[in-house]
């Protein structure tokens, strides 16, 4: 039962020509500057302070390599497709300007390709790039790559700690070794560009993102990027990028940490002198270290899509501030501008974006596109020109034209890079000064490891869990410990330290154990997630069923001290765990290197600390699961921003902190098509011959035909006719946690209207391959053509097998042909009035 919605990007054409395609009126170059003349900047945007000395001998390189060029050749270099989608001939064939990797997208489509692999592929893009014989030109392709902790989708690799754990240890210049380190691994696959840093301030930690986000404070944000860019790509002084280091990406331009409620790729409400000041800080110190790339970000401003933003792209970074590198979309962005589909986009290009990041099928019809819309005039050769220029100066900068193919560059290959010791102590300390200590009642820590040591939660042994999201999968989960070779577990960090001093430990995830032991060290929190997936309505931590706060408190009562150490990406209320701990440190996502953790937790033999307790808090910890609290801002946070205790001081927490908020005061209903469809759900019609996505607002599938229509306000419901037995269902790609609303109150209503009373119509809740539970419309509807609205216990779906744990398909409407319903707001409500029995 469960929908791989992904299968839904076949459907591209229709969406394209449902899209209705329009065009923006822009048209000729004389609009353009005129237009650029009338725009005033405000001056906190300031002008950039990178230059290079070569600068005129680049351009003079850059318009050789141009003038010779054809506008198909021009528009390749502004491709980007994905390894997945496109073939060492196809790059022959078409010449693309660059192509990536995707999170968890590998060589071959294995997971554990070798470093000669990934050279392997990188030399066969470029020899195939560089081959003229079918495109007609030599230029060669360069590779980008998420490396955003460590050389992430590679296995062996160095996993350094999230940027909400580097935030903590506020130290810029081991940020600058990590960089150094991680430019390295990547040069040793042959790969010439990495897709990083984040400088996103995040300002709502429900966003799935925060743990990219170093800190909710500009300043560390600023500082950071400063030093990550020097770090990736070196001392760029001299217009060139060398051999062992990659060209960065600032990401993702701009706002996107500060979206209205956390939601992913959602709306940021600033005004302009907030974006920039809270928002702009990465952008301003990372570009004047030089970065020579900007991703564009998927997030909109005051209601505009990033991706088609003229005024964001051009005006104020190029502009303005003088960048002078290129633009790159972020994941078929460009397909999320009004009128724009992943196929064809002019807009964005038009804005200012140079690359489109296309992968999926898309980049073939949209490569066509441009082609064509620049021989229309839509786009104007000289914003073609633009563009491509951009692109070719920083090929010239990193030494493309002048390097050996992958194969053959300095650090290609080297066995003795990936995960070396050396990155891996530098990860190891970036680990030991991340740690941030919440409470620490009686100087419980630091621990002497002479002595018994029970190892319990499922975070102790589990690289996985630590590493979080972008770690050799996308998501992060389905790996294993042997997925990350070369790495520590926490536990198995702890395990070292204390067997070399004489003591001993015992690992048990439930806690229990064969021999007491002086002291519990529980490592549990959150489970990987990357982007949206990762988005939350409220922060506090495990709603429902508080296993982990149940372990805690056992091992508390049987009069064993408990040292929590809590794994996270970010701030959540924890009150309860807190309060069941003696000791609580928070480790955020440590990435492969878990015995940094061992080094300060414990002491040495004699009792003399290690390691100090380092980090302080680079986000605001909330009150409560609803608080949105950030420095300066005038709220009471739990702990402020800055905070962390050390080792020795007096801890000065003496009361059990507040456990009241639970989840039901705040839950408010969850949405699922209200006015319109809602996130995370999409709708999608199933029928025995295939699937099909509705990305605007009529669908004309063969089995089924779906339009909204207007009802109380425009277009706030949806009328569906079945020509033949289909499902028509509200789903989304990844489970979503709704056993907030698995309880006698809650409800499922929505509001229909049969055309014809006799209609047959089931209702299903899906959660996974054989999982979920189907009611018949008719045992909570009545016969009537009237509209009406129909609530049913969302119990009633729980006890015929429905786990709202992993909630793939919301509803599910099912009938078959002749059959008409519309229905609007779609809803689940935590504290339904009036709710009838379950009919069966
Ligand atoms: C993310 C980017 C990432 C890109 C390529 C996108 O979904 O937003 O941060 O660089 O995918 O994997
Ligand atoms: C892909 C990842 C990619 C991500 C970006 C996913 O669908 O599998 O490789 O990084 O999208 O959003």
């Amino acid at each position: 039962m469960r929908k791989p919605l992904s299968r839904a990007v076949g459907f591209a054409t229709l969406a394209l020509a449902l899209a209705g395609c329009q065009q923006p009126a822009e048209t000729s170059a004389s609009q353009v500057s005129q237009q650029t003349n009338n725009v005033t900047v405000p001056d906190y945007w300031p002008q950039i302070s990178f230059d290079t000395a070569n600068r005129a001998e680049v351009e003079k390189r850059v318009d050789v390599l141009l003038q010779d060029m054809t506008l198909e050749q021009k528009v390749a270099q502004l491709m980007q497709p994905e390894i997945r989608d496109i073939t060492v001939e196809d790059m022959r064939r078409y010449g693309f300007g660059s192509y990536l990797n995707g999170g968890g997208s590998f060589p071959g489509g294995d997971k554990q390709a070798s470093m000669q692999d990934w050279v392997d592929l990188a030399q066969s893009m470029y020899e195939a790039s560089v081959d003229d014989s079918l495109d007609g030109t030599t230029i060669p392709t360069m590779w980008g790559t998420d490396a955003v902790h460590g050389h992430n989708n590679v296995i062996g690799a160095t996993l350094f700690p999230h940027n909400i754990g580097l935030g903590a240890m506020n130290d810029a210049e081991l940020i600058k070794r990590i960089a150094t380190a991680t430019a390295k691994e990547v040069r040793a696959t042959g790969i010439d560009w990495i897709f990083a840093p984040t400088v996103a301030t995040a300002r709502d930690d429900r966003w799935g993102r925060t743990y990219e986000s170093y800190s909710e404070d500009p300043e560390i944000v600023g500082t950071y990027a400063r030093a990550i860019v020097s770090g990736l790509q070196g001392d760029i002084s001299d217009g060139n990028i060398d051999d062992e280091h990659v060209i960065s990406t600032v990401k993702h331009f701009i706002g996107d940490g500060g979206t209205n409620n956390g939601d992913d790729q959602g709306n940021n409400l600033a005004d302009e002198e907030s974006l920039f000041k809270i928002h702009g800080q990465g952008y301003v110190q990372g570009l004047n270290a030089g970065s020579q790339s900007v991703m564009a970000s998927f997030n909109s401003w005051q209601g505009d899509k990033i991706h088609g933003n003229k005024y964001l792209l051009t005006h104020v970074l190029k502009e303005k501030m003088g960048f002078d590198g290129f633009v790159v979309g972020d994941w078929n962005g460009h397909g999320q501008i009004e009128g724009c589909t992943n196929e064809s986009c002019p807009q964005a290009l038009n804005a200012g974006l140079d690359v489109y990041m296309v992968p999926t099928g898309a980049w073939k019809p949209l490569l066509e596109n441009t082609i064509a819309q620049v021989k229309s005039g839509e786009i104007s050769t000289e914003r073609l020109n633009d563009a491509v220029r951009r692109v070719l100066r920083v090929k010239v900068r990193v030494g493309l034209f002048d390097l050996p193919s992958p194969a053959n560059r300095s650090l290609s290959a080297n066995a003795d890079l990936i995960g070396a010791p050396e990155h891996r102590e530098i990860a190891r300390e970036a680990v030991r000064k991340s740690l941030v200590m919440l409470k620490n009642q009686n100087n419980l820590l630091p621990l002497s490891p002479n002595q018994r040591v029970l190892v319990a939660g499922d975070g102790a042994d589990n690289i996985g869990k630590q590493a979080g999201g972008w770690s050799i999968t996308w998501q992060g989960t389905g790996n294993q410990n042997s997925d990350f070779p070369g790495g520590t577990s926490i536990y198995q960090g702890i395990e070292r330290v204390v067997s070399a001093n004489g003591g001993s430990t015992e690992l048990a995830v439930d806690g229990t154990f064969s021999e007491r032991p002086d002291v519990a060290i529980v490592v549990f929190g959150e489970n990987p997630y990357a982007e949206g997936n990762g988005d939350i309505s409220n922060l506090e931590y495990q709603r429902g069923d508080k296993q982990d706060v149940a372990l805690l408190r056992s091992l508390r009562e049987q009069g064993i001290p408990v040292v929590a150490v809590f794994i996270t990406g970010r701030p959540l209320w924890v009150n309860p765990e807190i309060n069941a701990s003696d000791a609580f440190v928070v480790a955020w996502l440590p990435g492969s290197e878990g015995q940094g953790v061992a080094d300060v937790l414990f002491t040495k033999a004699n009792g003399e600390v290690q390691y100090p307790m380092h980090g302080k808090l680079s986000f605001s910890w909330p009150a409560s699961p609803t608080q949105t609290v950030n420095k300066g801002d005038g709220q009471t946070p739990l702990f402020p921003y800055g905070f962390g205790l050390s080792y020795g001081e007096e801890d000065p927490m003496d009361e059990a902190l507040s456990e009241q908020a639970s989840a039901g005061d705040v839950l408010t209903t969850h949405p699922v098509f209200v006015r319109s469809i809602q996130k995370p759900w999409q709708i999608v019609v199933e029928h025995k011959d295939g699937q099909q996505t509705m990305n605007s607002n009529t669908l004309n599938a063969k089995a089924v035909a779906i339009r909204t229509t207007d009802r109380n306000v425009q277009e706030d419901a949806l009328a569906i006719d079945w020509h033949d037995t289909a499902n028509v269902s509200f789903g989304a790609n990844f489970p979503e946690d709704l056993r907030d609303f698995d309880n006698d109150h809650a409800a499922l209503i929505m509001d229909v209207k049969y055309a014809q009373t006799e209609s047959q119509v089931s209702l299903l809740m899906a959660c996974g391959d054989n999982c979920g539970a189907t009611i018949p419309l008719a045992d909570y509807a009545q016969s009537s053509t009237q509209w009406q609205t129909v609530t049913i216990p969302t119990q009633c779906f729980s006890k015929k097998g429905m786990n709202f744990a992993e909630v793939f398909t919301v509803l599910e409407l099912k009938a078959g042909a002749d059959t008409q319903l519309t229905v609007s707001d779609i809803r689940l409500v935590p504290n339904a009035k009036d709710l009838p029995e379950c009919v069966h």
